[in-house]
């Protein structure tokens, strides 16, 4: 959906005003113009009026309280205390907002420097990209994982469990690893933290512009040199999945990994839970029952009547696993080891009941 020329206008204006308003420390003469920022915001996911994360509550009238914070500019703002209200949400939000310049730029999101995630923990060490993180953490955790599964037999199918979705786009809890608990962390194991990275490129507004939200290809290849997309990028020589090939992108190393757990899932759920199941990354709520055990989603499966049900704490805790890196497309950016250890740990759960290979892998 294109935002129309009238509209445009009225955002020039706002900008204008509120540029006026709050003097912004990084203003600098050979700076972007104003201008130029408000095309690069308008190209954004940020602006896009039409996506389902914006219109989803159009129908209803109103953004409730606990989506608004991430939905809906003004609900941001009530959640930072930026509308004179208390830090912390308190009401629901108009639809139709998006998340624009106030958003980001208003006296208490500027402040915002530490964040919380869903399991508790909290991070103080995103600089600007604090604001990014309280919307790119996702909605469920290591924690919400447990308090669900408590005291349930292992690999009893249990009635009570369904599926937990870590939501979209929770960069946030990848970057921070075992620092957020957003990926189910298995007992005894350590989990690697906060990507270190280098220096320069460590927090959200380093890598991505915060106007278009893209990454600039050519901030990486000074230092990963010829790498002609993110994805082929590669500084670790370990080969963590056992495919023999060291010379493709990180990206690829957690690719097969992943597939591996989609695979040993399938395994599992049809031998100790009884009903076959298929993954759709579509279509809500993401695991179905595989009706005719093909193995692949057949028309008419992936509909939330057919929603597995025959869930036990094994399956659902790599099940969470596999959603949480699917959900992430940038994660082989975000925390490449974080997400290789949750898959293979995954994995070595799902091997103490089904044939799974580990042999030869790695756990970073
Ligand atoms: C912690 C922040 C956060 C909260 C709270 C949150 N969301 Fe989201 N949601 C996001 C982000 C970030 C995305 C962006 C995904 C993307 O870029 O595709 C998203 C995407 C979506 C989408 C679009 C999915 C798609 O496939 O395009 C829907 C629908 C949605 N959320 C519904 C909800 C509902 C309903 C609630 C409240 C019950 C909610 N969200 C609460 C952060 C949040
Ligand atoms: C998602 C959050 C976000 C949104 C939305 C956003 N900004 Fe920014 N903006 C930032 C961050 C973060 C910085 C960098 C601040 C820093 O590092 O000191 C920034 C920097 C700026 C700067 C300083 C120059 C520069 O590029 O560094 C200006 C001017 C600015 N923003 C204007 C705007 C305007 C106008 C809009 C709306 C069209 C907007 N911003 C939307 C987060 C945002
Ligand atoms: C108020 C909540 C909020 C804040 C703050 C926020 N985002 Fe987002 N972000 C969203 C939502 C919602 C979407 C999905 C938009 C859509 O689907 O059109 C999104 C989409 C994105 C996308 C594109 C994802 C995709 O599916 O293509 C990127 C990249 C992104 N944000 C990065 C950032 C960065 C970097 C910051 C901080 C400078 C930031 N976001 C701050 C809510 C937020
Ligand atoms: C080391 C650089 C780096 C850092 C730090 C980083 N990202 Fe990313 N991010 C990337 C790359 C590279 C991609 C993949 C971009 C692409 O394919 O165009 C990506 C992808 C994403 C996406 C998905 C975009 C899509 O097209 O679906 C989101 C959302 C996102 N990042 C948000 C964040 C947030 C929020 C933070 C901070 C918590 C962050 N990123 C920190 C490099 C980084
Ligand atoms: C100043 C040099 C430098 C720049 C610029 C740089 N990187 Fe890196 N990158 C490194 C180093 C050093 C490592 C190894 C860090 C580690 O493993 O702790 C690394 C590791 C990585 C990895 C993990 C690779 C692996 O095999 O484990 C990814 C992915 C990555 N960088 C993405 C990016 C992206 C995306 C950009 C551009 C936005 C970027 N890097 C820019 C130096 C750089």
């Amino acid at each position: 959906m294109t935002i129309p020329r009238s509209t445009r206008r009225t955002i020039f204006a706002v900008a204008t005003l509120f540029l006026g308003a709050v003097p912004l420390s990084s203003t600098a003469q050979d700076g972007p113009s104003l201008t130029d920022i408000v095309e690069a915001w308008l190209s954004s996911p940020h602006a896009q009026r039409g996506d389902a994360a914006f219109t989803h509550w159009d129908e209803d009238g109103e953004v409730p309280p606990a989506c608004a914070t991430c939905h809906s500019g003004p609900g941001l703002i009530d959640f930072v205390g930026g509308d004179g209200t208390p830090p912390g949400i308190d009401h629901p939000a108009p639809t139709g907002a998006l998340v624009d310049c106030a958003t980001c730029h208003n006296a208490a999101s500027a402040a915002l420097a530490t964040v919380t995630f869903p399991s508790g923990a909290t991070a103080d060490t995103l600089g600007s990209g604090t604001i990014c993180a309280v919307c790119h953490q996702g909605r469920e955790s290591s924690d919400s994982v447990d308090a669900a599964i408590a005291g349930a037999a292992e690999d009893a199918v249990n009635a009570d469990l369904r599926f937990l979705n870590i939501h979209y786009r929770a960069a946030a809890a990848t970057l921070l690893g075992g620092g957020a608990r957003g990926g189910y962390q298995y007992d005894g194991k350590t989990y690697a933290g906060q990507f270190s990275h280098v220096p320069d490129l460590n927090t959200c507004t380093s890598c991505h512009s915060p106007h278009t939200t893209q990454v600039a290809l050519d901030a990486c290849t000074t230092c990963h040199k010829g790498a002609e997309d993110f994805r082929a990028i590669r500084i670790t020589p370990t080969d963590f999945d056992a495919d023999g090939n060291t010379a493709e992108g990180i990206h690829g190393e957690i690719a097969t990994l992943h597939e591996a757990l989609g695979a040993t899932l399938q395994a599992y759920a049809t031998e100790v839970a009884g009903t076959a199941i298929v993954y759709d990354s579509h279509a809500y709520p993401y695991f179905f029952i595989d009706s005719d055990g093909d193995g692949a989603v057949t028309e008419g499966e992936a509909i939330y009547p057919n929603r597995y049900q025959t869930w036990t704490p094994r399956l659902l805790r790599a099940a969470y696993n596999y959603q949480f890196v699917a959900k992430d497309p940038g994660g082989y950016s975000h925390n490449p080891k974080y997400l290789i250890q949750l898959l293979y740990d995954s994995l070595e759960s799902l091997g103490a009941q089904v044939s799974v290979d580990l042999s030869g892998m790695t756990r970073p």
